[in-house]
């Protein structure tokens, strides 16, 4: 079976309609323009249409909840490999951005309610001019052309079939592509994750998915995390 697509000219948010109507496996919400775009920790998605790629996916795992947060680790994948299908080389920045030349290119925010699990991908396509100070970069920008937003939004969902049916017993293979593609590794940071702040060295993406990091207290693996900065 494939994906079921429906466009809606203007919504609040992709995923809070998702959350709403919580839709069958496979079901895909794509907005041409969000009144109300969010990101993570509380974060505004600004989107214009034409510009920017805006969509939510609504999955049904067979998975248990707990191995969930790997469709964040599984989506930044699918669109990293999509893109390079445009020629675009990209990295995931664990857990959940994918980047271009060190500047986020897209945002990932999955959110569970009951069965479903809701995946929202906000993607820069054809933006020239993104706000100063965030770091952020969009297709047009790197490639020096425009691109077709269905072209774009066909390649991530090819990719995202695969992917997000691997959060199970193909994880393995799934984390070895994923290494390939990790902005991080190498790299020091600090985050904030659970347990509090911490400041490290990325030694990579564990067997689980969890991020590898090198503090003074010793080697931490980490399943999840916000804001993690990488520093001097
Ligand atoms: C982030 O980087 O913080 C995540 C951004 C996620 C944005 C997408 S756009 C489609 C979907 N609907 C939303 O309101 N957010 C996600």
């Amino acid at each position: 079976e494939g994906w079921r697509i429906e466009v809606v000219d203007e919504i609040d948010s992709t995923n809070e309609e998702w959350k709403r109507r919580q839709p069958g496996h496979g079901r895909v919400l794509v907005a041409l323009k969000q009144s109300a775009g969010r990101g993570r920790r509380g974060n505004v998605w600004l989107s214009e249409p034409g510009v920017g790629l805006t969509f939510s996916v609504a999955l049904r795992p067979s998975e248990p909840k707990g191995m969930w947060p790997r469709l964040a680790l599984a989506t930044g994948l699918a669109v990293a490999e999509a893109l390079g299908k445009l020629g675009i080389e990209a990295e995931v920045k664990w857990p959940n951005d994918v980047l271009l030349g060190g500047k986020k290119v897209c945002g990932v925010l999955v959110e569970a309610v009951g069965e479903v699990a809701v995946i929202g991908i906000g993607l820069n396509v054809n933006a020239v001019d993104l706000p100063e100070g965030l770091e952020a970069t969009s297709l047009r920008i790197v490639a020096g052309r425009e691109f077709e937003v269905t072209e774009v939004l066909g390649l991530i969902l090819d990719r995202l079939k695969s992917r997000t049916g691997q959060i199970g017993a193909d994880f393995p293979e799934l984390v070895a592509r994923l290494r390939e593609r990790c902005f991080l590794s190498g790299k020091r940071v600090r985050l904030k994750s659970p347990s509090g702040p911490t400041e490290g060295v990325v030694q990579g993406i564990g067997d689980g998915g969890e991020l590898l990091l090198q503090t003074a207290e010793g080697l931490q693996r980490l399943l999840q995390a916000d804001e993690v900065r990488a520093v001097e």
